[in-house]
């Protein structure tokens, strides 16, 4: 099967409806009645690698490589311009192998020339494929990727991840831009944070469970059976957020994605210790249905009702946010403790 016909399909089967289970249901806001600010004073400012963003949503990596990917690439990056946030494409390992495809990815700096764009590949390129990579898009940064459940489960996928921390390393050493490992919906746990630190990366997207499951997709991809307890592997967003930023300790960015599709979710996760918030299946499933002015609209609304639940909890900016008290209980909590984390921290801490 040709890379750009996986492409293709990755983007009909993500558009399935699944249960999610993003697991921030335990983490609660308390409310604020004395706020004592004017809604215009929220600022949704976020810093991360070295610069300043208007918002803290950007649109995360989806596709390239096929025509289909060119026509997703060309309204995500028209949305991305029009809401002036970041943007990732999809593994750029299709036009390094053919550069016929590399229209599909350049698009989306042609159309947002002065926008902020990631580039992206796999664990698997060398600092030779990086360069290529970001200089295709003339980026802002690159994502690699971390997708070992799904190569496991893709027919012919990868079997071999022995130098990865290695290769996230040679690539850091050798790019002038910020590297960003992302993981693409099963977590990142405080062991591994700590590791991709090591290894030089300016940011860790923490890719939880909850939202776009690749073991789902490539199991209904290949129609063979895919038992329950592999349908539900990965560390839930929530949970992955806060061990990595209990890891980090504001070192680096951290960014959180997977199943991020409320401003409530996308509120908590700030508030846990993000700089941004990637959103990919939402996104791309909008356009699908209803095109690229919903989109727009999707993010404006989003915003707006962060700034509404910012005002709630007393937060005129996203460093407000993060210092607001949250109660996390039931299964958060007894992981938590258990990973050595006191949940008693989130819920003392305070904005004065
Ligand atoms: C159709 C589709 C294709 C994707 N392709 C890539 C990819 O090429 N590279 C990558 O790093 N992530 C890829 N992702 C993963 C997303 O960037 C993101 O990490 C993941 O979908 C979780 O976010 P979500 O729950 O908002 O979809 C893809 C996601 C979707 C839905």
């Amino acid at each position: 099967m040709s890379r750009a016909h996986r492409k293709n399909e990755h983007i009909y089967h993500s558009l399935k409806k699944r249960p999610t289970r993003a697991d921030f249901k335990d983490i609660n806001f308390i409310h604020n009645c004395l706020p004592n600010m004017a809604f215009h004073q929220v600022s949704l400012k976020t810093d991360y690698m070295g610069r300043t963003y208007r918002s803290p949503l950007f649109i995360n990596a989806v596709t390239g490589g096929s025509q289909l990917a060119y026509k997703v690439n060309l309204a995500l990056a028209d949305v991305a311009r029009t809401c002036n946030i970041p943007m990732a494409v999809g593994s750029q390992m299709a036009a390094i192998e053919d550069s016929s495809c590399t229209g599909s990815f350049t698009i989306v700096r042609k159309k947002n020339p002065r926008g902020i764009i990631w580039a992206n590949l796999g664990t698997y390129a060398n600092p030779e494929m990086a360069a290529r990579a970001v200089k295709m898009l003339n980026a802002d940064a690159l994502q690699i990727h971390m997708n070992v459940p799904q190569e496991l489960i893709m027919k012919g996928g990868d079997r071999d991840f022995r130098d990865m921390s290695r290769r996230i390393n040679e690539i850091v050493k050798n790019i002038e831009v910020p590297v960003i490992a992302k993981e693409v919906g099963f977590g990142i746990a405080r062991e591994q944070a700590e590791a991709l630190l090591e290894a030089g990366v300016r940011a860790i997207d923490i890719g939880g469970r909850g939202g776009t499951n690749f073991v789902a997709i490539e199991g209904s991809r290949s129609g063979r059976y895919i038992p329950e307890s592999l349908l539900e592997w990965g560390i839930p967003t929530a949970i992955s957020l806060i061990e990595t930023a209990d890891a980090i300790k504001d070192r680096i960015g951290i960014f959180a994605s997977g199943g991020m599709n409320n401003a409530l979710d996308i509120a908590r996760a700030l508030s846990l210790g993000a700089q941004a918030v990637g959103l990919a299946a939402m996104p791309l499933s909008i356009l699908v249905k209803y095109g690229r002015r919903a989109v727009i609209k999707k993010i404006y609304d989003l915003e707006n009702e962060l700034k509404l639940i910012m005002m709630m909890t007393g937060s005129c900016s996203i460093a407000d946010l993060q210092k607001a008290p949250l109660v996390i209980t039931g299964y958060t909590s007894e992981w938590l403790e258990r990973r050595g984390i006191n949940p008693d921290n989130f819920a003392r801490r305070s904005l004065a």
